[in-house]
């Protein structure tokens, strides 16, 4: 799919408030696979999910870019929430969707990137459209790799991951 240097210009406008949001930074707080963080790891999704979606055809950028940044916009520490713990996996979409259409009044087509994130650990939560199945993916190979980076060499190389992720495109 090509993308016309003032759609890129757009989706970068979009990206950097979200970004800079204080909102958004919150999700910094909430510590994730192996020393990385909710708000890194969910612009290293937004980044790699537009990244795919440039190779197809028809997909809604925008979408794929909010679902992407909110799709763990949960808000809460399930390391420090032991009571959180034993239905994240399940709950964490559902509780995602409301935060963000709280803060953020996002659209349904948003809303259901946001919910199928998490197929087949969900298994009901199937990824119907192209952005959902395009961010559900990013979200795996991010995860993958992120647990698979030690926690040490992460902490090392933070500045590196903040510098990536300063930038959708
Ligand atoms: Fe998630
Ligand atoms: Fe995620």
């Amino acid at each position: 799919m090509k993308i016309t240097i003032e759609e890129q210009n757009r989706l970068e406008t979009i990206y950097q408030a979200f970004l800079n949001d204080e909102k958004i930074l919150r999700m910094k707080d909430i510590s994730m696979h192996r020393g990385s963080n909710c708000y890194l790891h969910s612009f290293k999704v937004a980044k790699k999910a537009i990244k795919k979606s440039l190779n197809r055809k028809d997909v809604n950028l925008e979408v794929v870019l909010l679902g992407a940044i909110l799709h763990d916009y949960y808000l809460y520490d399930w390391r420090k929430d032991r009571s959180k713990l034993k239905k994240h996996a399940k709950n964490h979409p559902n509780i995602a969707i409301e935060n963000a259409v709280k803060d953020f009044n996002i659209s349904e087509e948003v809303k259901k990137v946001i919910k199928s994130h998490m197929w087949p650990l969900n298994i009901k939560d199937y990824p119907k459209s192209k952005e959902a199945k395009i961010v559900s993916i990013s979200d795996k190979a991010v995860t993958i790799g992120e647990s698979l980076t030690s926690k040490k060499y992460k902490q090392k190389k933070l500045d590196k991951y903040l510098s990536y992720i300063s930038h959708l495109f």
